[in-house]
C-alpha cells in the first residue's frame, strides 16, 4: 500500500504483529456500508464521477454478498478489514476503486466502523436485557406471596417475599437498560470526514454522510473525532455494571441451590454433575457468569489503561480497543442469553423458604414496633425484645410460641394480640410503605417494570 515511500517490505513477523484483520474482520458489514455512504457523498459533491460511484457501490455490494455467502474469504495477509475491502474492490472494478479513499483516512474510517458495529451490538444486548428483566419479573409475580427470610450481613433479618427480592434485580437491570440507551445516545455521532486528524480541503458533506448512516449528528472536532474512544469505555462500564448485577444474582442462586439453603432448584438443563461425586448437581452456569464478570472488568481496565497518557490524535495503540470491547460484548451477550432460560426454569421451594423464615427471630423488629405503637420509646422496646430473644434461645423456642406470661414479665403492654402482630404473614402484609415488601407494593413494582419495558 505504501510502496512509494518504502524501499523494502515489512518483516513478516512485524507484519503479523501489526495486523488486525483477524479480529476487525467482524466489522466487514459496517466497513462496507460506511464506504457506500462515503462514495455517495463524494459523488453528490462532485468529488468523484457518478459512474465511478455506481461502480464502487455495486462493487462493494458484491463484496458484501460474497462475504456473507462464504464465496469470499478474508485475506489474512491484509493489515486490516479496511485495507482488505479496498484492495478487493480495486481488484474487481479497477481505478474507480482507488478513488474511494478520497477525503477520508483509516483513522476516521475505523472510528466510524467501531461506532456502527457497537451501536448494533448494543441494540442486540438491549433486547436480551429486556427479555431477562421480563423473565425475572414473571418469576417475581409467581412468588409475590412466598415468604422467605430477607438478609443483611447474610444473617436472617426480616421476612420478605421472594417476589420482592427478585424485583430488586429487575430494578437493577432496568437501570442498566437506561444506562445502555444513554451510552448509545452519545455514541451515535459520526466521526467520518475528520480524515487523518485535521479535516480535509475537499468540499465534503459530513452531515449528509452521517445522516445516511443513521447517526444523530457529526463530531465537531476532527482531532477528537479520530482519537475518542469514550464510547467504548462507556459501553464497557455499562457492561461491567450489568455483569456485577448478574454476578450478585448468580451468587445468590448458587447459595440458594446449596443443601444448606435448598430455596431453589435449577433445571437439569442448566446444571452439571461431577465426574466423581454421583450426588452432585452444580450451578456451573451461574458460577461461570460470576467468573466472567472479572473478565469484563478486565476488558474495561485494559482499554482505560491503553488510552491513559496517549497523545492526540490517532496512535496505533488504539488498535487494541477492538479485542477488549468485542470480548466484553460477546461475554455479556452469552451471559444474558443463558441467564433468561435459567431463571425461567428455576424451581422455587416455597416450603423450605417458609421454614427458614420461622427460625431466626426475623419478626423481632415487628415485636419492638408492637411495643412502640403502644407508647414505649423504640430504644426501650428494642432492649426488651433483645432480652426476650435471649430467653427464647435459652428455652429453645421462638417468639411465636413463648407464653404470654413470659412476655408480661417484661412489660404490661403485651397482650394476646401480639401473636397475630408478629406472624410472618402480618409482618409482610403490613410493610405497605412504597417500595416495601407487601404484596400490593410488589404488584406495583411489577406493573411499573412491565410498563417501562414496553417503552
Ligand atoms: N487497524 C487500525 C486500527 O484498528 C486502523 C487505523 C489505522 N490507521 C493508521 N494510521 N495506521 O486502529
Amino acid at each position: 500500500m505504501w510502496a512509494g515511500r518504502f524501499a523494502k517490505a515489512l518483516d513478516s513477523k512485524a507484519d503479523d504483529f501489526n495486523s488486525s484483520i483477524r479480529f476487525d474482520c467482524k466489522m466487514y458489514r459496517q466497513d462496507i456500508e460506511g464506504s457506500i455512504a462515503h462514495a455517495n457523498m463524494l459523488a453528490k459533491q462532485g468529488i468523484i464521477s457518478a459512474s465511478d460511484c455506481v461502480s464502487i457501490v455495486e462493487g462493494l455490494g458484491g463484496i458484501l454478498d460474497d462475504i456473507e455467502s462464504g464465496a469470499l474469504a478474508f485475506d489474512m495477509g491484509c493489515e486490516d478489514i479496511h485495507m482488505f475491502v479496498e484492495a478487493e474492490l480495486t481488484k474487481r472494478i479497477g481505478d474507480a476503486g482507488k478513488r474511494l479513499h478520497t477525503a477520508r483516512s483509516r483513522n476516521d474510517q475505523v472510528a466510524l466502523d467501531v461506532r456502527m458495529y457497537l451501536r448494533q451490538r448494543a441494540s442486540d444486548i438491549r433486547t436480551l436485557l429486556v427479555a431477562l428483566v421480563g423473565e425475572i419479573t414473571d418469576k417475581a409475580e409467581e412468588n409475590k406471596a412466598v415468604i422467605v427470610p430477607g438478609y443483611t450481613h447474610l444473617q436472617r433479618a426480616q421476612p420478605i417475599t421472594f417476589g420482592h427480592h427478585l424485583m430488586a434485580y429487575s430494578m437493577m437491570l432496568l437501570r442498566d437498560i437506561s444506562r445502555l440507551d444513554d451510552a448509545v445516545k452519545r455514541m451515535n455521532y459520526s466521526p467520518i470526514g475528520s480524515c487523518a486528524l485535521a479535516g480535509t480541503t475537499y468540499d465534503t458533506d459530513r452531515r449528509y454522510e452521517a445522516e445516511n448512516l443513521g447517526f444523530d449528528g457529526i463530531t465537531l472536532n476532527s482531532i477528537d473525532g479520530v482519537s475518542d474512544r469514550d464510547f467504548c469505555l462507556e459501553l464497557m462500564s455499562t457492561f461491567s455494571i450489568i455483569m456485577m448485577h448478574l454476578s450478585r444474582l448468580s451468587e445468590e442462586i448458587i447459595l440458594w441451590s446449596s443443601w444448606e439453603f435448598k430455596y431453589i432448584e435449577l433445571d437439569d438443563a442448566y446444571t452439571t454433575g461431577s465426574s466423581i461425586m454421583p450426588q452432585k448437581k452444580n450451578s456451573d452456569m451461574a458460577e461461570l457468569v460470576r467468573g466472567k464478570t472479572g473478565r469484563v472488568y478486565g476488558d474495561l481496565l485494559a482499554l482505560l489503561t491503553t488510552l491513559k497518557g496517549l497523545p492526540l490524535a490517532y496512535n496505533k495503540d488504539m488498535q487494541e480497543d477492538k479485542e477488549a470491547v468485542f470480548d466484553a460484548v460477546e461475554t455479556v451477550e452469552m451471559c444474558l442469553d443463558i441467564f433468561a432460560p435459567m431463571i425461567r426454569t428455576m424451581r422455587v421451594k416455597a416450603d423450605n423458604m417458609y421454614r427458614a423464615a420461622q427460625e431466626g427471630f426475623i419478626n423481632a423488629t415487628d415485636l419492638a414496633d408492637y411495643l412502640t405503637k403502644k407508647g414505649m420509646p423504640f430504644r426501650s422496646a428494642y432492649k426488651i425484645v433483645g432480652q426476650l430473644v435471649a430467653e427464647c434461645i435459652d428455652k429453645k423456642c421462638v417468639l411465636d410460641n413463648l407464653p404470654l406470661d413470659a412476655y408480661k414479665a417484661h412489660s404490661e403492654l403485651f397482650e394476646d394480640d401480639l401473636y397475630n402482630e408478629i406472624s410472618l404473614e402480618t409482618c409482610v402484609a403490613k410493610r405497605i410503605s412504597e417500595g416495601g415488601t407487601s404484596v400490593a407494593s410488589v404488584e406495583m413494582q411489577i406493573a411499573y417494570v412491565r410498563e417501562e419495558l414496553k417503552k
